[in-house]
């Protein structure tokens, strides 16, 4: 069940759940916001509102039955940047800061060979993270890449068996932060210093619970947007390889409806950003804004940006003060 709304004050959020800066911060967007609402906010950063809403509200009730109404609203290509984000602040942020923490904390005890090996462990938990998340980087996200682009990679497995050993890679993860924390609460030899040792543990427990809520956003509303995908471009493949076959029928300007992703193109489009542009957020090529243009301007039958601009705000795909005239 949804409970922030676009209407909501961005300061609501924070002051609901504090977890939701980090969140906002992800979604590239800056604090000092006073009174604008969510739409506002995520407009003049040029985030996609629906797929903000959807982690929001996620993230807040990390409800499992609402993942496929989620799964349907969220645009996969900005879910896919917040979750790069994410990736960039666990292991270019949050795990050194942690590591320098946990350095002075067992510093006085620096001789202790238990202080070597604690922060030996704590290496090969952050190094593992680290693995994980290139893994995704460079598999997981390049393989939703070629379905954004429309194309269905030829001979590679399909997104549910990448998404299996994903979500077995995140099992682990949650075993290796386990077995941290157990180390220093149970192990860790009481001579050091303890104010700045609790400090050090309770953000590993801050930042194993942000881990698992993104682990949790991605085998879940990520997989299911994913799959809707995968399964949206492999019909079209079908539909165009039939087509093909049926051949010359097709006339131009017919009733043919506007794909999601043609839809934010021109959202795109006349929010007045150029073609390298689009093709950057979208994690497209601009041969395929190109594609996705010439293909909206048969079925809209609409050629100029500012006829283009008319039919979104006509057709409710943006509103009038997002538009760039
Ligand atoms: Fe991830
Ligand atoms: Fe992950």
């Amino acid at each position: 069940m949804m409970r922030f709304t676009e209407n909501a004050l961005m300061s609501d959020l924070i002051h609901d759940d504090y977890r939701l800066i980090q969140v906002i911060s992800r979604f590239g967007v800056g604090l000092g916001f006073g009174n604008q609402t969510v739409t506002a906010a995520c407009e003049a950063s040029g985030v996609n509102v629906p797929t903000f809403l959807a982690v929001v509200n996620f993230v807040l009730s990390g409800d499992h039955a609402s993942v496929e109404e989620l799964a349907k609203q969220v645009s996969v290509s900005e879910l896919m940047r917040y979750l790069q984000r994410s990736h960039s602040y666990f292991v270019d942020f949050r795990l050194p800061a942690i590591r320098r923490k946990l350095i002075e904390a067992i510093n006085c005890s620096a001789h202790n060979q238990i202080a070597f090996l604690m922060l030996k462990f704590y290496d090969e938990y952050a190094a593992e993270v680290q693995r994980h998340m290139e893994y995704e980087n460079t598999h997981i996200h390049v393989y939703v890449k070629q379905l954004l682009e429309g194309q269905v990679p030829a001979g590679a497995p399909n997104y549910q068996t990448l998404a299996q050993q994903h979500e077995d890679n995140h099992s682990s993860l949650t075993k290796s932060s386990n077995e941290l924390k157990n180390i220093i609460i149970k192990y860790y030899p009481s001579d050091s210093d303890t104010l700045q040792l609790s400090d050090t543990l309770m953000d590993i427990y801050i930042m194993e619970e942000d881990l698992f809520s993104h682990c949790h956003l991605e085998d879940t509303v990520f997989a299911q947007a994913v799959r809707l995908l995968e399964k949206d471009v492999r019909a079209r493949a079908h539909h165009e390889t039939a087509g093909n076959k049926a051949a010359s029928k097709d006339t131009m300007g017919t009733n043919e409806e506007l794909s999601e992703r043609e839809k934010e193109v021109i959202q795109l489009v006349v929010r007045g950003l150029s073609n390298k542009e689009i093709a950057e957020r979208m994690f497209i090529s601009t041969n395929t804004v190109m594609t996705h243009r010439r293909n909206i301007a048969r079925k809209t039958q609409i050629h100029s940006p500012a006829g283009l601009t008319i039919y979104a705000i006509v057709n409710g795909l943006v509103n009038l003060d997002e538009v760039k005239l």
